[in-house]
C-alpha cells in the first residue's frame, strides 16, 4: 500500500514537471527557430505573437500553454493539418512544444486592436446560438466574452476573423479532426457560410481579455 502511494505520487510528480514548459528556452525558439527545421514562429505569429489578419496567421497570446502545446502535437500527428504547420511541429519534440507554448502563453495579448467587423447577426449567434438549427451559444463553451476556458476551450476575443472563419471551415469540410468527441465537427458542419463570416467578425473585435492565458 505504502509503496502504492509512493509510485503515484511520483507519478504525479514527474507529470507536473514535464507539463511546465521554460519559457526562456521557449523565447529562444519563437525568435530563431531550430536548426531540425522549425522556421522561426515570429515570421509568421508576429513579434509579440499577434498574427496576422490578411495573412491568416492566428493570434497565439490569450491561448493558454496546455491548448497550444496540444495544437503542435495534433499537427505532428496529423489529425490537424495544414502545409505549412505540419513540417514546422514536426521539427520540435514534445518538449520543445511545451517551451514554445509556455512562453507565448507568457505573453500579455491587451493592447492589441482587434481587427473585426462589428456583427450583429455575429454576436446573436455567439452569445445565444441558434436554436432553430441546433448551434449552440459559442460562449457556453468558449467562457464569457469568448475569453476561453482553460485548459481545453481556447479564446477566440481577438482572434483574427480570417483565422477563426479557416478552422470552422476545416471542421466543416473534415480537416480538422482533433477535436474531443467532435464537438467543434457538429457545431461547424451547421453552419450557413453567412454564419460563419458573421461569428468570426464579431469574435475579431470582441475585445482580448488581458488576463487569457495568463493562468498558465
Ligand atoms: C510560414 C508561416 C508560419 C510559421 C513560420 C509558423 N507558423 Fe504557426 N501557423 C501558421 C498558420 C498559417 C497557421 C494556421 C494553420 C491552420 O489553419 O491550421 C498556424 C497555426 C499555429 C498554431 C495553432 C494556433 C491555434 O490557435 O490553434 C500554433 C500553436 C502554431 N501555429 C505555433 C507555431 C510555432 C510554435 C511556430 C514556430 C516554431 C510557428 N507556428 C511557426 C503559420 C506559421
Ligand atoms: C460544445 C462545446 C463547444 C461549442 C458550443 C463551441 N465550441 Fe469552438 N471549440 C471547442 C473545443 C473543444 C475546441 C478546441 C478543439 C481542439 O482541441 O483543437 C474549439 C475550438 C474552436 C476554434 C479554434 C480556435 C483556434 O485557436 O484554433 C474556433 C475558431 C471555434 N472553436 C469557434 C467556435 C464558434 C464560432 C462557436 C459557436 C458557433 C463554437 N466554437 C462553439 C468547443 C466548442
Amino acid at each position: 500500500m505504502k509503496q502504492w502511494l509512493f509510485i503515484s505520487l511520483l507519478a504525479i510528480v514527474s507529470h507536473i514537471a514535464l507539463a511546465a514548459g521554460d519559457v526562456e528556452t521557449g523565447r529562444q525558439l519563437a525568435m530563431q527557430g531550430n536548426n531540425q527545421g522549425a522556421t522561426a514562429c515570429v515570421a509568421c505569429h508576429g513579434a509579440n505573437g499577434e498574427g496576422n489578419a490578411s495573412a491568416g496567421f492566428p493570434r497565439l497570446t490569450g491561448l493558454n500553454a496546455e491548448y497550444l502545446a496540444k495544437q503542435l502535437r495534433d499537427y505532428r500527428a496529423g489529425s490537424r493539418t495544414n502545409p505549412t504547420m505540419n513540417p514546422i511541429a514536426a521539427a520540435l519534440d514534445a518538449a520543445a512544444s511545451r517551451d514554445v507554448a509556455a512562453y507565448y502563453a507568457s505573453l500579455d495579448p491587451a493592447g492589441d486592436a482587434s481587427k473585426g467587423k462589428e456583427s450583429a447577426a455575429g454576436r446573436t449567434l455567439a452569445l445565444r446560438g441558434d436554436w432553430d438549427n441546433t448551434i449552440p451559444a459559442c460562449v457556453s463553451c468558449h467562457g464569457p466574452g469568448g475569453r476561453g476556458v482553460d485548459p481545453a476551450f481556447p479564446a477566440l476575443a481577438g482572434q483574427h476573423a480570417s483565422y477563426i472563419k479557416m478552422q470552422l471551415q476545416a471542421w466543416r469540410d473534415g480537416k480538422r479532426r482533433n477535436d474531443a468527441n467532435d464537438l467543434m465537427k457538429v457545431v461547424a458542419e451547421r453552419m450557413s457560410e453567412e454564419q460563419i463570416q458573421a461569428v468570426a467578425d464579431y469574435f475579431a473585435a470582441a475585445p482580448v481579455q488581458p488576463d487569457a492565458g495568463a493562468d498558465q
